[in-house]
């Protein structure tokens, strides 16, 4: 029977090729890859894990004493023989060829100098052990598996400019496709190949290693030789992430990449793939595909050349340990020769320079440990040299943060928010690459700390990046382990006629589904560790839902007198001891207002006590605090730190407390809301521990107010708030501090979510081959997306997806009003359907909260109607 010509290259790691049912999942996919694709397939493996480690141990040191090799290597042996015995395997068989091989190179004469060719050797046996267990354990379960000698098929080329270190033990191989090469590769009689990651033979016909990860390198110059249908490197992740998912759990899946960006991204931090394993692929146009053994199913990361290349950045890295070096000229201004009088410097101690930034009179560059040996000593003596051309000034430990995407440039204008988050660290370096493949930002380490959370929350925020393209981003890491929460359809989706019919009446015009709205002041009374809870009326003040609310026994927060007196006029008999008025530099007389209504006042300066003494004198009120920070999902809604107007800072709290001690003021309540959109549940418990360690100082306190803040999820695979972990962690934090009553004044996680906004389409225009869809309101009906690229769900209520006889497919739109702003956008990008046209019903999601409430005027054009739905 002949073989087919067609080859799949499969490579495995160390935690791959180190159980059994690990190699059973190694037959089984090379089997299936063979029968799928009709192709033959070889296997590339690396050592088990650990042995590499253990091998480079005894190249490194442990050769002066002879005795610490031999034993190294016994214990080697050892645990090759166990594994051997594990899968059902006689060692003294399998392996009579390899453990002689070893013992005798433990003690080889070569040895005692460590050489270098006799380290390469050494370092081969971990994958000569593997392959040798794993192919006659496949060949015993049946399979019809070859094994071969990776030596005799790769070629180890010398480069210039390496020494005699890296021509042993970190070698590049040929890899142009050759057809007399690969004749004599498939004239070997087995369907299936069994061979080694990491090593190749030298010139001279000894052993050659590729480096550490080399074995993905390896198996990128069998997929280029063999013009590989496909190269897939499969590892014990589901592929490569937006970024590390241990530091960002919410980090998504790429599922597609070019090769260009998966070489930034593997340069730049991602350990998933070696960076030298990508060149040979693209040069050889053989696609890649990273796989996780253990989840076999999961769709991975693809790399190829066809991958759309969608502008914005895909993925965040973060490098430690990088050193700047920033030299001052003393010399001339533009002092010819400069850069080649400090540049030679750094060749003279072998530093290779990785970024760099200059001015006229400045150069800094940073040196990338996994690069260099940046030692003390190293920096010392360079800082030294240096310093007879110019003012050395040596700035460590920093991070490099990278932005990897394509297309950067041309985004530079909307990573307005992203400038915002860097905004507070100190940037010693920018640079942005002419391939406009990456941006990187170099800050101290110690600023460092949770930036790369916060980097990605933004970015999966913004409007402007694709992270929302399901064909590049797949699921988080958090619902990969977790399994994806499933989400309920919108109630809008069940009510369109009714929509349709109030839609009729005049758009725009909000609409309010109270069932929605009550369901979350259950949910909200269901949360056992609060005692006290407010709706904030000022994301959405309309009668019929503060009378919902009051029904559900909620109380209210409000930030003005108007807000009071509407409170009231709706509500007359409301009991004030339910109200808290929690305003923001308001005059003398809106809290002169809210004492006589008997809402509960909260303070937030040492001022209003010196200015208005009388006006507080003998009263009890609660403190609003300033706890240092602001969180949530714009710089516009931080509500903390130093730039923001909320709050006393902690620092003056000992002048706050005793100034009302003077005026007979009990302090009453601590309270501290430190944003709008707030992502992690753990931040209120946070809140809460730090005031109550506040309010146990002060002696008076009854309750503590952590704010709201709430998120909800405005994105189409944004997972719901888990209100479930929030109640758990406040019921954590309550325990610890007893005595204290819970307060909390969530506004948009109350009312986000029942409010829809209906709008008519007035124009469909296409320009420059963006088509753009009209509304008869925009940013005057809806203000979110202007001031803060805020997303919103926009669905056509008219042509309901999925309707296959007149579904023209969807298509993208970008959504926009009516008003003289270019701001004016309701959505980038939205998929809708193809034939949308003037007179269609477009409905915009999640508008509850602080839509109607910030709608206005602009440009005269009225304030959208509104509409309760029992
Ligand atoms: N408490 C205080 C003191 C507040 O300032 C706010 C909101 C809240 C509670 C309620 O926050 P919520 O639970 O709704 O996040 N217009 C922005 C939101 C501004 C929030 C202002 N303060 C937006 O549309 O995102």
């Amino acid at each position: 029977m002949s073989l087919p010509d067609r080859w799949l290259v499969l490579k495995f790691g160390g935690t791959s090729v180190s159980r059994r049912e690990r190699w059973d999942t190694i037959g089984r996919l090379a089997r299936e890859r063979a029968d799928m694709a009709d192709a033959r397939v070889l296997v590339v493996v690396s050592a088990l894990s650990g042995v590499t480690n253990e091998l480079q141990a005894i190249c490194d040191g442990d050769s002066v004493d002879g005795d610490g090799v031999a034993a190294r290597a016994a214990a080697l042996a050892e645990r090759h023989r166990a594994f051997a015995v594990e899968l059902g395997l006689d060692p003294d068989i399998v392996l009579a060829e390899r453990l002689p091989a070893l013992r005798s190179l433990a003690g080889d004469a070569r040895a005692a100098t460590r050489a270098l060719d006799w380290q390469a050797e050494m370092l081969a046996q971990g994958e000569l052990l593997s392959s040798t267990l794993g192919a006659a354990y496949l060949r015993a379960q049946g399979l019809d598996f070859g094994w071969c000698d990776a030596r005799d098929w790769l070629d180890a080329i010398a480069l210039p400019n390496q020494n005699a270190w890296s021509t042993r033990l970190s070698v590049s191989c040929r890899h142009e496709a050759d057809a007399g090469w690969r004749a004599r590769f498939a004239a070997q009689p087995a369907r299936l190949l069994l061979t080694q990651g990491f090593i190749a033979r030298h010139g001279d016909g000894g052993t050659a290693i590729l480096g550490r990860g080399g074995s993905d390198t390896s198996a990128a110059y069998f997929g280029a030789l063999l013009r590989a249908q496909r190269v897939e490197i499969w590892t014990d992740v589901p592929g490569i992430f937006s970024a590390n998912p241990r530091i960002v759990p919410e980090a998504r899946l790429l599922a597609r990449l070019d090769y260009a960006e998966a070489q930034e991204i593997a340069t730049t931090g991602a350990k998933v793939l070696h960076p030298r394993a990508i060149a040979p692929c693209r040069d050889g146009n053989v696609p890649m595909a990273i796989l996780d053994t253990a989840r076999p199913d999961l769709p991975g990361t693809r790399i190829d050349a066809s991958a759309a290349t969608v502008p914005g950045v895909k993925a965040i890295s973060r490098r430690n340990g990088i050193v700047l070096v920033s030299m001052e000229s003393i010399g001339m201004w533009q002092q010819v020769g400069f850069l080649a009088d400090i540049f030679e410097r750094f060749k003279r101690h072998g530093l290779s320079v990785d970024l760099i930034g200059s001015s006229e009179t400045n150069v800094t560059v940073s040196l990338d440990p996994s690069e260099n040996l940046v030692t003390s000593n190293v920096l010392e003596a360079l800082a030294a040299d240096l310093a007879g051309v110019c003012r050395v000034k040596v700035i460590a430990p920093c991070a490099a943060i990278t932005l990897v995407g394509r297309g950067m440039r041309s985004l530079l204008h909307r990573l307005g928010d992203i400038w915002a988050v860097f905004g507070r660290e100190r940037v010693h370096l920018v640079s942005q690459s002419s391939n406009d493949l990456n941006l990187t930002f170099v800050i101290d380490e110690a600023d460092a700390e949770g930036l790369l959370p916060q980097l990605h929350a933004e970015l999966v925020r913004s409007d402007a990046m694709p992270m929302r393209d399901a064909s590049v981003f797949g699921p988080s890491w958090h619902e990969i382990a977790n399994g994806r929460v499933p989400r309920d359809a919108p109630w809008w989706r069940g009510k369109r006629e009714a929509l349709l019919r109030l839609a009729a009446r005049g758009t725009p015009r909000y609409a309010y589904d109270l069932a929605t709205l009550r369901a979350r002041a259950r949910a909200l009374n269901a949360v056992a560790a609060i005692d006290r809870r407010h709706y904030a009326l000022k994301a959405n003040p309309h009668p019929a839902i503060l009378r919902a609310l009051e029904a559900e026994g909620i109380g209210f927060e409000c930030v003005s007198a108007g807000e009071l007196q509407h409170l009231f006029a709706t509500l007359p008999a409301l009991d004030p001891a339910r109200v808290l008025f929690t305003p923001s530099f308001a005059p003398r007389v809106e809290y002169e207002d809210a004492f006589a209504r008997g809402a509960t006042v909260t303070v937030d300066s040492v001022e209003a006590l010196q200015r208005w003494p009388e006006l507080f004198r003998g009263r009890a009120l609660w403190l609003r605090l300033d706890l240092g920070r602001g969180e949530g999902h714009h710089a516009k809604v931080r509500t903390g730190g130093s730039e923001a107007k909320f709050g006393l800072p902690v620092g003056r709290l000992d002048a706050f407390v005793t100034l009302a001690r003077n005026l007979g003021v009990r302090i009453t309540g601590l309270h501290a809301h430190l944003g709008s959109g707030v992502e992690l549940p753990a931040h209120w418990r946070d809140v809460y521990a730090e005031l109550a360690a506040t309010a146990e100082r002060i002696g008076t306190i009854g309750t503590i107010d952590i704010g709201g803040g709430l998120p909800v999820p405005y994105l189409p695979d944004a997972a719901p708030f888990d209100i479930d972990a929030w109640a758990r962690g406040l019921a954590e934090v309550k325990a610890l501090y007893p005595q204290f009553a819970l307060a909390v004044e969530p506004g948009r996680w109350l009312a986000a979510e029942c409010g829809v906004l209906l709008l008519h389409a007035t124009q469909v225009v296409e320009k420059d081959g963006v088509r753009r869809v009209g509304c008869d309101a925009g940013m005057n009906a809806l203000l979110r997306p202007a001031l803060y690229d805020a997303y919103h769900d926009i669905a056509n209520l008219s042509r309901p997806a999925g309707d296959p006889v007149r579904d023209g497919g969807l298509v993208a739109f970008d959504v926009v009003g009516p008003i003289c702003e270019s701001g004016d956008v309701l959505g980038r990008q939205r998929q809708l359907p193809a034939d949308t046209a003037e007179g269609d019903v477009l409905l915009v999601a999640d508008a509850g909260a602080y839509g109607m409430a910030m709608a206005n005027t602009y440009n005269l054009r009225a304030l959208p109607a509104e509409e309760v739905i029992e």
